[in-house]
């Protein structure tokens, strides 16, 4: 059986081997939703990047620029980090360069992967449905917060291996923690989520259709994945 491992915060990423492996990252607030959302009603493709400086350069041949620091916006950005933005008619059929503190930087620490694929409660079943078929060992990498472990991430983590128990055995404490967290919780999921330190934070930027949208089940039958630093479609 293949196993499924979760890396709770990018900075454990260096103690997972990648090679010969699926990473599925996951920024439920909001990088990884966004992007799931955005590809998911018609974005061309997006340039994840960890420095806001490269989203610059690549904004320069005509990129949409997007992303934030600290969940607010960088200033000369065309667009912040909300999953509305991503569906709006300003980047339809566009390319996105973005940069966010923890989604981009977790996506770019996953290269060293056989495939990385961009995860979120919008497309659960879908990239369950893809491992499944893969018959390949797979690290769910959760972008935290700045380094530390967050709430959301985890609560998905766990979503995402109780759909994969008949095909994949869970391995290591962190996933097991995962799987708990989620099955005392998924009772009343997005009202745990809400709890969350980074929903508090988003809540005081008055930006709570954000956190319920991003906790949807399933509203895109979707596998964005990333390849050569570009975000594409499956
Ligand atoms: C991140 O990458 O840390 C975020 O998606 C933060 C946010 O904009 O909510």
């Amino acid at each position: 059986m293949n196993k499924v491992e979760v890396c709770l915060t990018p900075e454990l990423i260096h103690q997972f081997e990648l090679k010969g492996k699926i990473a599925v990252v996951v920024d439920i607030f909001r990088a990884t939703s966004c992007m799931v959302a955005g590809m998911g009603t018609g974005v061309n493709a997006i340039h994840p990047v960890a420095e806001v400086n490269e989203c610059f350069e690549k904004g320069k041949s005509g990129r949409i620029m997007a992303g934030e620091r600290g969940g607010i916006k960088v200033e000369g950005f065309d667009i912040g980090n909300s999953p509305f933005e991503y569906m709006c008619d300003m980047v339809k059929g566009k390319e996105i360069a973005v940069s966010t503190t923890n989604g981009t930087q977790a996506i770019v620490k996953s290269e060293g992967a056989d495939e990385i694929l961009i995860g979120a409660f919008l497309n659960l079943s879908a990239i369950a449905n893809y491992l499944k078929a893969s018959n390949k060992d797979v690290v769910i990498h959760c972008a935290g917060w700045k380094g530390t472990v967050n709430l959301e991430d985890t609560l998905f983590a766990g979503a995402l291996i109780e759909v994969l128990l008949d095909n994949y055995q869970s391995h290591g404490d962190a996933a097991l923690l995962a799987s708990h967290v989620y099955q005392n919780s998924k009772h009343d999921l997005c009202a745990v989520a809400q709890t969350s330190a980074h929903a508090h934070r988003l809540a005081s930027f008055g930006i709570e259709k954000d956190l319920t949208y991003c906790m949807q089940l399933d509203e895109f039958d979707i596998i964005p994945v990333c390849k050569n630093g570009i975000i594409s479609l499956k």
